[in-house]
């Protein structure tokens, strides 16, 4: 650690960069990273800069140094590489992270592949990226640790010897007790977290899962749970514990969607979908997301209400994502066969139900589909917070969408009171509620969508990041000084 400059620097560590490194013939390209805690952390270092440790995507190569220096120039905030290998993809991230922690925290435990071997490997590459944390951190710097792929990362800090506060969010649920117990090293993951100062949750239900899954599997740990952020005691150390639901650059989104750009793609996209209402449904590929539901739910809606036939369509995107995992696979010929279906059995000649795109779209394209559908369809089984349907709200500059949303999305503890609600599993209470946002009249949608956009303005990601500074050592973002983008850039 450089204790020399003193600077107070803003440093998040995640599994992810903002970027993806891909090889391209014998170069390489940079991409845009895919998911919610790249979309939301982003804007937060554009606007104070500061480090972001993570890694590319891909194994390390020593020409990845040069295009990650002149994309921290572009993002204004250094990128710090963790020099991933092969068996660290495959059994850190493929496999502990999303074979056993991503499918049990959604309450999926019977996909879960208790593999040891992925254990031991998730420790290693916690630690790396400790070691990682030590060589670019300056006395006085903020650590932020994001993620259920680095839970242990602020325990192998402590165990280096790195003595600076660290925070840490978790971005996806928190499971029940009953569901939590199933994982092997249960106890040693509780006690890895109780290593950061404070610990972030989305809502205020997964706090109490793990308070008491704490309080179950911990003697000894002393809980205060008074207040919005409660207090743990445990061997001496106090960790503070809270909920801070995370959100979107609402002011970001409002500004470029109101671009002619956007407009333009808007209205060619819709010209190419006339006379009917168009619905979205925008996701990683993730069986979490709900999707094979939902078009059940559509098939449902066309059948038992037949004058949405022609008038309706459903634009279906699904972002590529973790495509090695077996499940995944699995997932996507599902999905593709039930398009095939569904089409099969609706289409008449001009009209198509389900319009799908496999693929990553640009900013412009995904903010054009925001603001020309009239009703977003947001059903995920269980998701940490889900971010497109605020996106979807913050571009509706009209207040002419209807916004769907699953119970069990983190957003529904902040938007019931505009969205119409729905449980994901109830095919036909989802297809009713197509049917309900399709014959809303005008006046109510405006009323439900103002509602909705004065909700998330409100709680903006900036909003979330200075109630976790605040909760973590009485600070805010502005506390950070805006140094030059040079300051940030690792030295090679
Ligand atoms: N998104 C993306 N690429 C696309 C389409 C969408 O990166 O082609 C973004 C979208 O704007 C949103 C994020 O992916 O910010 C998805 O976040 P969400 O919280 O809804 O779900 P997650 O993928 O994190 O589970
Ligand atoms: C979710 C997780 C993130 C992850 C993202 C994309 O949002 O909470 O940590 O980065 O999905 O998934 P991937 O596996 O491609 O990073």
């Amino acid at each position: 650690m450089d204790g020399g400059a003193g600077a107070k620097r803003l440093i998040a560590v995640s599994n992810r960069l903002p970027i993806r490194i891909i090889r391209e013939g014998r170069g390489y390209r940079c991409l845009p990273g895919a998911g919610g805690l790249v979309t939301a952390l982003a804007p937060v270092l554009r606007d104070r800069g500061g480090l972001w440790i993570g890694w590319t995507g891909s194994p390390y190569e020593k020409g990845h140094e040069l295009l990650l220096e002149s994309a921290s120039k572009e993002t204004g905030y250094g990128l710090v590489p963790v020099p991933l290998d092969n068996e660290d993809e495959r059994d850190y991230y493929y496999g502990f992270s999303n074979e056993i922690i991503w499918p049990l925290f959604h309450d999926l435990q019977t996909r879960c592949k208790f593999n040891p071997r992925y254990w031991y490997r998730y420790l290693s590459v916690n630690k790396k990226f400790a070691l990682k944390v030590k060589e670019n951190a300056k006395v006085g710097d903020y650590v932020w640790v994001h993620d259920y792929h680095l839970m242990h990362c602020g325990f192998f800090m402590k165990k280096i010897g790195l003595s600076l506060r660290v925070g840490f969010f978790l971005h996806i649920p928190f499971p029940p007790v009953d569901i939590f117990l199933k994982l092997p090293w249960r106890k040693k993951v509780l006690e890895a977290l109780l290593h950061y100062d404070l610990l972030g949750f989305q809502t205020m239900r997964d706090k109490r899962n793990f308070l008491n899954s704490l309080s179950a599997l911990v003697p000894g740990v002393k809980l205060k749970r008074r207040g919005a952020v409660s207090t743990v005691e445990y061997l001496g150390r106090k960790i503070r514990v809270g909920a801070f639901p995370i959100s979107i650059d609402y002011k970001g989104f409002v500004r470029d969607c109101d671009s002619k750009e956007v407009a333009d793609a808007a209205w060619y996209l819709h010209e190419a979908l006339p006379d009917r209402q168009v619905i979205i449904g925008i996701d990683r590929l993730d069986y979490t997301k709900g999707i094979p539901e939902r078009f059940f739910a559509f098939s449902d809606a066309l059948s038992r209400f037949p004058e949405l036939r022609g008038r309706v369509s459903l634009v279906q995107v699904v972002v590529p994502s973790r495509t090695e995992v077996p499940e995944y696979q699995e997932l996507k010929r599902e999905i593709e066969r039930l398009v095939g279906e569904i089409n099969g059995k609706f289409t008449q000649s001009g009209w198509v139900p389900i319009h799908y795109l496999f693929r990553s779209l640009d900013r412009v394209q995904l903010l054009a589909y925001y603001r020309l559908a009239e009703i977003a369809l947001i059903t995920p089984l269980k998701d940490g917070m889900n971010l497109v349907c605020k996106e979807y709200c913050a571009c509706n500059l009209e207040h002419r969408g209807v916004l769907i949303l699953s119970e069990f999305a983190g957003a529904a503890t902040q938007l019931h009171s505009g969205a119409l609600m729905v449980n994901p599993y109830d095919i036909e209470g989802v297809s009713k509620a197509i049917f309900t946002a399709y014959s809303m009249p005008r006046p109510e949608r405006k009323k439900r969508m103002k509602r909705l956009r004065q909700i998330i303005k409100k709680k903006d990601i900036f909003w979330w990041v200075n109630t976790f500074l605040n909760a973590a050592f009485s600070k805010d973002l502005k506390d950070f000084p805006r140094e030059s983008v040079e300051e940030y850039i690792p030295l090679r």
